[in-house]
């Protein structure tokens, strides 16, 4: 047999397994945030959940900290919403906090809490590991692990091109979908279902065939387009007036352990998704669409973007639903079976993220044995 066994149903609602991924997996690597251009200005922020621990990432004077969204008088939340601008100062009672996490402002300090420079350190925000690839800001919970650049190994130069190549933001929005957050990434990691799943959709618009390539969980697949999107997205191009993105003509898509995925189309348009967890079924995919920017530096109309972007998000929208009822099939399912599923070659992207996976979460099996 060529084909390897995919992983235990269990993998894909048990509570207990959603409980350990969430620290073994998201807190211990580097998580995409969010773009560098969302915290341009001082006082700028956006929060996420990282794992089980909500993080927020904010511009303080031009410096970007990720902290803890959680106050430490009484555990409030400190920036809500997904992002805004407003100064670290807690909703409840008003401490403030300054970029590393330290204690800044307490009202009635004096005559209520009497609390020392020392006790005021001891009440710092957790500060988390943030660093760049170009414009995408990464963040990492858990410290002491490897730099983003050994990390992301080959693709630091891959994400740093594109994050400042493909930066004229078009469109994002996020879906919820019913199903466990690896059964989401799976989905985007092989072609083998397009035929069944997208016959007028993704089918017209690539062809059923991958090139992969492998850097830890990491992957790229690299799709030929179908002569007809080409065309059209030349004409668009033409209309815009943007340039092509040379080294990237076809469908190219890079899927970033644990969680990322970036689909280039013909040099021209990104859309990245990320896959969050909501629960050991749910799981939230957001995505963002960004085109090459125009190249006499002018704003291209709203009404000229909308009007080409109706037409692709109609598009992203049809493949996203067909792929949201095959996976919700399948999550629905795995409580009715006891083996694993199988993978063919063709779904070897997939075997490379259930292997980092595998190994993320059995370090914590293990960390689990030796302390006892
Ligand atoms: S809970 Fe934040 S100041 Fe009281
Ligand atoms: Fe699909």
């Amino acid at each position: 047999m060529i084909a390897t066994p995919s992983l235990q149903p269990t993998a894909y609602y048990e509570q207990s397994t959603f409980d350990s991924e969430l620290v073994e997996v998201f807190e211990n690597n580097w998580i995409f945030a969010g773009f560098v251009e969302q915290l341009a200005n001082d006082n700028d922020f956006i929060t996420l959940t990282i794992g089980k621990t909500p993080v927020v990432v904010q511009n303080f004077k031009g410096q970007l900290s990720a902290l803890l969204n959680v106050c430490s008088h009484r555990r409030a939340q400190l920036q809500t919403g997904p992002q805004g601008n407003r100064s670290m100062r807690c909703p409840y009672h008003c401490w403030s906090y300054k970029q590393d996490g330290a204690l800044a402002g307490v009202p009635q300090n004096n005559t209520d809490f009497g609390l020392t420079q020392e006790d005021k350190r001891a009440l710092s925000l957790r500060r988390f590991e943030l660093e760049l690839c170009g414009n995408f800001i990464f963040v990492r919970v858990c410290k002491n692990k490897p730099t983003l650049r050994a990390f992301l190994g080959p693709y630091f130069p891959i994400l740093q091109e594109l994050s400042t190549s493909f930066c004229d933001s078009v469109g994002k929005g996020s879906y919820e979908w019913h199903t466990n957050w690896k059964i989401a990434c799976e989905t985007v990691l092989e072609v083998y279902h397009v035929a069944s799943v997208h016959p007028e959709t993704f089918a017209k618009f690539a062809k059923a065939e991958c090139e992969i390539q492998f850097f830890n969980g990491h992957s790229t697949g690299n799709t030929p387009l179908q002569d007809a999107p080409k065309k059209w997205w030349q004409g668009a191009r033409k209309h815009l007036k943007i340039e092509q993105n040379q080294n990237y003509t076809e469908y190219n898509h890079f899927f970033i352990y644990p969680n990322l995925a970036i689909g280039l189309t013909n040099g021209t348009l990104m859309s990245l998704q990320t896959y969050e967890p909501i629960d050991a079924t749910r799981s939230r995919l957001n995505f963002d669409l960004k085109m090459v920017p125009r190249v006499d530096g002018k704003e291209t109309s709203e009404a000229v973007k909308s009007a080409i972007m109706a037409n692709f998000n109609e598009f992203n929208h049809t493949i996203l639903e067909e792929d949201r009822l095959i996976a919700e099939s399948c999550q629905k399912n795995m409580l009715s079976v006891n083996t694993p599923g199988l993978l063919g070659k063709c779904e070897d992207r997939i075997l490379h993220f259930q292997n980092a996976w595998k190994r993320d979460v059995s370090q914590n099996t293990n960390q689990i044995n030796e302390d006892n």
